[in-house]
């Protein structure tokens, strides 16, 4: 029976690292719904639609081109045919994507979209890893398996820092700092991702490595 893995976490829990792995070793298909926020950020950029203009950022979502491929091993993310999976990944998008990501209208687009490629990939194949914000509660609340993974701040902070900079020294800390709160203060605004749902799983991560992370998530799922 195909089966639902829901990963939510906050920036810097180890979420994307560690719902891919889990995804190869299980053979599944993976979706970063994070990808599709960013993506649809760089998209709207492109087109000059201001961001703040809550309509028009909600319209674009509707008609937005998006592919994104659900191949952990090469999970890469098209709009109108172009690959743009490193540019979504810039500190811009990262600065720029709240304003998509509060937007109600936009939440409702993507979900739908969400949603077909969940049924799709349990559908044709074994079934799927999704990761985001609210994958636990809102996307899939009757995932087989819904897991949190959490960390403390400063173990987010270090991690992230050591993303952007190559290094966690405090410089590289506070230069993270900034990014992180801020981008969780208007996270919260639209899903509550620091306490587990009813019935979904945390896991601490703070003093996990990756491979111990993917080991706690595979063992809730062969619980
Ligand atoms: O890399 P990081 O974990 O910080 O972010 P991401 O997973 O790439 O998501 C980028 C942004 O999309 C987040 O800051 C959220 O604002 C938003 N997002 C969301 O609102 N709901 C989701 N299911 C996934 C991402």
């Amino acid at each position: 029976n195909p089966i639902t893995i829901a990963i939510d976490g906050p920036s810097g829990s180890g979420k994307s690292s560690v719902s891919k792995e889990v995804a190869r070793r299980l053979g599944l298909a993976y979706l970063d719904t994070g990808a599709m926020y960013r993506a649809l950020t760089w998209w709207c950029l492109d087109r000059g639609i201001d961001l703040t203009d809550a309509e028009a950022v909600s319209w674009a979502a509707q008609g937005f081109p998006l592919q994104i491929s659900t191949d952990p091993d090469r999970p890469t993310v098209q709009v109108d045919g172009r690959d743009i999976s490193a540019d979504i990944r810039t500190t811009d998008i990262s600065e720029q994507v709240f304003h998509v990501a509060t937007n109600l209208g936009v939440r409702a687009s993507l979900r739908d979209q969400q949603r077909q490629v969940i049924a799709h990939a349990r559908r044709d194949g074994a079934g799927i890893v999704v990761e985001g914000r609210d994958i636990t509660t809102v996307i899939a609340p009757d995932a087989e398996h819904r897991v949190l993974l959490t960390a403390s701040e400063q173990a987010r902070l270090a991690r992230r820092a050591r993303e952007l900079f190559e290094t966690d020294d405090a410089g590289a800390i506070e230069a993270t700092r900034a990014q992180v709160v801020g981008r969780d203060a208007a996270d919260s605004t639209v899903s509550a991702f620091f306490e587990p749902a009813p019935g979904v799983v945390g896991i601490d991560t703070s003093e996990l490595t990756f491979a111990q992370s993917v080991a706690a998530v595979l063992d809730t799922v062969a619980a």
